[in-house]
């Protein structure tokens, strides 16, 4: 797979789209960033919810940032991030956002167009639409790490694929 390439999905509801988070809950590895992108109620948050189920993980002690929430005791540690309340970059900028990417920890942004430069180069951005009664996922790589958990949450695709079933 060239880093051009995407993937597209259908989700047909909720339990889909927990699905494509479980999916990246097996697919992760320390250290990988991924970005959610889309509009109020597009299933950011359902994604993470199935990411943080599959992984095995539960809420910790509430961080000190609001916007910040650390699951742990699964595979993984997961931070999710939800910037949907910053919309002045100068606030951005203070949150010191770089510390919840730690080399341990799989890291999900609800809202990351908000935070673009505080935000690792190198990250999967997953765009969630509305397509009644659904959602579409377009997924993305931006660097080598990205590109490598993109291929691993293709695998499972493109084998339903070459075996007649659809992805989009
Ligand atoms: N694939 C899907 N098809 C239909 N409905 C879905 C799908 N995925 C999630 N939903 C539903 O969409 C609603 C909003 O989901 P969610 O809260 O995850 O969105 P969000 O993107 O986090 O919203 P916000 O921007 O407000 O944080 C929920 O009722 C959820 O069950
Ligand atoms: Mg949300």
């Amino acid at each position: 797979m060239d880093s051009a390439q995407v993937l597209h999905l259908t989700l047909d509801g909720p339990e889909a789209t927990r699905a494509l988070g479980a999916q990246l809950a097996a697919a992760a590895e320390p250290g990988d960033a991924i970005c959610l992108v889309g509009p109020l109620g597009a299933g950011k948050t359902t994604l993470v919810d199935g990411c943080a189920r599959a992984m095995g993980a539960a809420p910790a002690r509430s961080p000190t940032f609001v916007l910040a929430h650390r699951y742990d005791g699964g595979r993984l540690r997961i931070w999710h991030l939800d910037l949907y309340r910053l919309d002045d970059p100068a606030q951005v900028a203070d949150l010191d956002l770089a510390q919840y990417f730690e080399r341990s920890a799989v890291t999900l942004v609800e809202w990351a167009d908000r935070a673009p430069h505080e935000l690792p180069a190198d990250a999967l951005r997953i765009v969630l639409e509305v397509a009644p009664p659904g959602r579409r996922a377009t997924i993305q790589a931006s660097g080598p790490a990205s590109q490598a958990l993109l291929e691993r949450l293709a695998a499972p695709h493109r084998r339903s694929e070459a075996a007649g079933m659809t992805t989009a």
